[in-house]
């Protein structure tokens, strides 16, 4: 009996296995990045922060002008359709919606048709147990994307090439630091640390992404009754601090324990980390039942 094969990729309306899923020559977001993105988590077959989710990327579509005509119910029923094609109950929901495709101008096409893009990749979050409990390493880099970093483009190149040289020299993540010296966020990560038990992290800018998890520990910690101030800190700060920690829909809540090959604090993940971790876990559990082995 032939097994049939999942699908977990959709593109223009229709559902197909990943490796057949493809893009015409001259799609504006293979051409110009002109597309906008969003990553989700998947645990126990249930979307985290969906809403979060569907918010942002409609203020990106806005702010780029592409008219996406689908619901908020278009998009969660094709969500949920390759969440189940997939058959995976752990992974990352991936949507990309793009300018559509036309003859290669730098302006805008007179008629667009945006292409939306969605697929479901098997993820193991039960991986991050491990670095949680480790804790990981950065390094910084100068922050050279372009000045609206807040909409989630596929325009990711200096984020390829930073991500890459952190990678190179064995670190998990690298942090941008402006020419001023204040960090702002990692290459696929949001940056905090701790001071004096208050968690600080970079406000919300044209500089950094407002992050999903950023957001979500926010509200955590201070239900939580730990200060959060929302302001600037330097790399001099970072290495300075108590601890330091990193964020994202992949990994949720890392703690930093080295920067630049120093030691943040002692070198080992700390208290506020692991009680911000327990937070997180709790949230994540709430809204999908899903706990780490
Ligand atoms: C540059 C950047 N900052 C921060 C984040 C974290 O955002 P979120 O928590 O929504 O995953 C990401 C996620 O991809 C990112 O690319």
């Amino acid at each position: 009996m032939s097994v049939p094969m999942p699908q977990h990729a959709y593109v223009d309306g229709q559902y197909m296995a990943i490796r057949d899923a493809t893009v015409p020559i001259e799609d504006r977001g293979l051409q110009f990045a002109d597309s906008i993105y969003e990553v989700c988590a998947v645990l126990n077959g249930r979307l985290l922060d969906w809403p979060a989710h569907l918010q942002r990327m409609r203020r990106n579509l806005s702010a780029l002008f592409i008219p996406l005509s689908h619901s908020d119910a278009a998009l969660g029923q094709i969500a949920r359709r390759l969440i189940a094609g997939s058959r995976a109950t752990d992974g990352l929901l991936y949507i990309q919606v793009s300018r559509g495709s036309a003859r290669r101008d730098h302006g805008f096409p007179g008629v667009v048709h945006p292409r939306l893009m969605m697929t479901m990749r098997r993820f193991d979050f039960h991986q991050r147990a491990g670095q949680q409990a480790r804790g990981v390493s950065v390094m910084s880099i100068p922050d050279q994307r372009w000045g609206r970093v807040d909409i989630k483009t596929t325009n990711l190149l200096a984020n390829v090439l930073a991500k890459q040289d952190a990678r190179a020299a064995g670190h998990f993540e690298a942090w941008f630091v402006a020419e001023d010296g204040t960090v702002r966020e990692g290459g696929s990560t949001n940056a905090w640390i701790v001071r004096g038990g208050t968690l600080h992290t970079h406000p919300l800018s044209a500089h950094i992404l407002p992050g999903i998890a950023r957001d979500s520990l926010i509200r955590l910690a201070r239900a939580a009754q730990i200060p959060v101030v929302e302001a600037p800190f330097s790399l001099d700060d970072a290495k300075g601090a108590d601890e330091a920690l990193l964020t994202s829909t992949t990994a949720p809540l890392l703690p930093v324990v080295s920067i630049d090959g120093q030691p943040v604090g002692n070198g080992t993940p700390g208290p506020v980390a692991a009680r911000l971790a327990s937070l997180v876990a709790d949230e994540i559990h709430r809204q999908t039942g899903w706990r780490s082995r």
